[in-house]
């Protein structure tokens, strides 16, 4: 008989230990180890040799063609996807419940309908009826899109097996059930084991197969960095649930870059695309305010403006707060004592507060001079001007760094009729003359603040 044996998963990361803990030793969240039974066969007693014979090919006789890729029909998720859906591979689409992956996948099901593929929607947490309506919000479908409401997974294989679609959606990895694997839906086992299965069916036929992966903070259920290493593309779908910006973000790619972001807007007929999110970002910006500097930042390969806002304000207590919403607080605390020992602004009784408007995620270190031209706009209440945009890297003598694709970032700011650009030195000999756009180069932070007092307009 088959020994049981019991060991413990972290449901956030995955990491496996053999007795319990409160803290994970690999992601260190708390609470978050949960038991599972292991089925031990008793392995390893004989060994069988296979009779199949292996054999290497040589890598330059192997044939590729870029035409395999097969286009969503919706370009953000095609620029992220790395130029469309490469067949036989599996896509993880991650993201908060609620936050609109089964209205993304819904709408690319339509979509790659309309190009002639084989479509199977499969949900685990939906009705027919439900998934029906929110097609009807979506506008028309083609045929060619089949519905299938089930979460027992040999059924599902079964059905693959003999009806071979083009794309299959997953919706959701965390509503599936082996029989074959312990546990209930939702827990680790369950979900690496559904995973697998639907791994070498995806590869064994050559379909693509969409997963859908709910995050939860609680720990419930299994979040989807437990099938990272599996799956071929990790995408993210994020942003703020009462606003109706969505970001979707490749993580993993194994068929293109990472790091590319598609932009999307959720509306009353589904997800519709930006395809300019710097416009889209800066809409709404105020105007001769203090405290706010335009930035440049590249995700992926493409040049996005971003409004960097800063708040700093004296402190009614002992200790001053400082808060940042879409930058790091360490580098903002980091820039703070920079300015503090360079230019000695008192800032160390102050408040401060970053915000990157829009809901943007920025971690690149190009924005560092557009934050600290903020806090120190908001710290002098001098308005900086409208027309104005600051990228460059700050180091901790408060020299101002070079950083890369400088030109592509003046070009950009250029198209969307900015008319200064505060920059490192080497990037303005790199940028070189760029029309409409006047560059000032600077060396370090004092001069960048020298440019807010010549260039700045007066407070409103
Ligand atoms: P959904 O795709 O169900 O989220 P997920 O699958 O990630 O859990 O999207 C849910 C939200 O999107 C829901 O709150 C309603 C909203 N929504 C719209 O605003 N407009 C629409 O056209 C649709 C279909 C959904
Ligand atoms: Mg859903």
């Amino acid at each position: 008989m088959a020994k049981q044996k019991s060991v413990f998963f972290c449901s956030e990361c995955g990491a496996e230990s053999a007795k319990w803990m409160g803290q994970c030793p690999a992601c260190h969240a708390w609470n978050t180890m949960v038991e599972q039974e292991l089925a031990v066969s008793e392995r390893g007693k004989s060994v069988r040799r296979s009779d199949r014979a292996v054999k290497p090919q040589l890598l330059s006789e192997i044939s590729l063609s870029e035409e395999d890729r097969v286009q969503t029909g919706i370009a953000e998720l095609d620029r992220v996807l790395g130029g469309g859906v490469v067949p036989g591979s599996m896509i993880l689409v991650g993201g908060d419940p609620g936050i609109g992956k089964s209205t993304l996948l819904l709408q690319a099901c339509r979509e790659l309908a309309a190009r002639g593929q084989k479509l199977l929607y499969i949900s685990g947490e939906e009705s027919l009826k439900q998934i029906r309506m929110r097609a009807d919000r979506l506008g028309n479908f083609p045929e060619g899109v089949s519905l299938l409401c089930e979460t027992d997974l040999s059924l599902i294989a079964e059905l693959l097996r003999s009806n071979k679609p083009d794309i299959v959606v997953i919706d959701s990895i965390q509503t599936m059930y082996n029989e074959e694997a312990s546990g209930t839906p939702g827990s680790v086992s369950q979900v690496r084991e559904s995973t697998a299965v639907l791994l070498q069916l995806s590869k064994s036929l050559g379909i693509s197969v969409f997963i859908v992966g709910h995050v939860t903070k609680e720990g419930t259920v299994a979040g989807p960095r437990i099938l990272e290493h599996m799956v071929d593309t990790v995408l993210y779908f994020e942003g703020d649930r009462h606003a109706s910006y969505r970001i979707l973000r490749g993580v993993k790619n194994r068929f293109g870059s990472t790091n590319e972001i598609g932009v999307f807007e959720m509306g009353s007929e589904g997800l519709r695309e930006v395809s300019n999110p710097s416009e889209y970002l800066l809409s709404g910006r105020p105007e001769g305010e203090s405290g706010t500097v335009t930035a440049c930042s590249i995700e992926g390969t493409r040049p996005i403006l971003l409004e960097v806002q800063a708040l700093v304000c004296k402190s009614g207590f002992g200790i001053p707060r400082r808060q940042a919403s879409g930058a790091d607080l360490n580098r903002i605390n980091l820039l703070m004592a920079v300015l503090e020992k360079r230019l000695g602004l008192q800032l160390g009784q102050c408040d401060a507060y970053v915000n990157i408007a829009g809901g943007m995620r920025i971690v690149e270190p190009a924005v560092d001079l557009a934050i600290a031209m903020a806090l120190v706009s908001s710290f002098l209440n001098l308005p900086v001007g409208d027309r104005l945009l600051a990228f460059g890297e700050v180091g901790l003598s408060g020299e101002v760094r070079g950083v890369n694709a400088a030109e592509q970032r003046v070009s950009e700011a250029a198209k969307l009729g900015y008319e200064i650009c505060v920059l490192p030195r080497v990037c303005a000999q790199r940028a070189g003359q760029i029309k409409g756009i006047k560059l000032i180069a600077v060396d370090s932070v004092r001069d960048a603040i020298e440019v807010i007092k010549k260039h700045g307009g007066k407070e409103k």
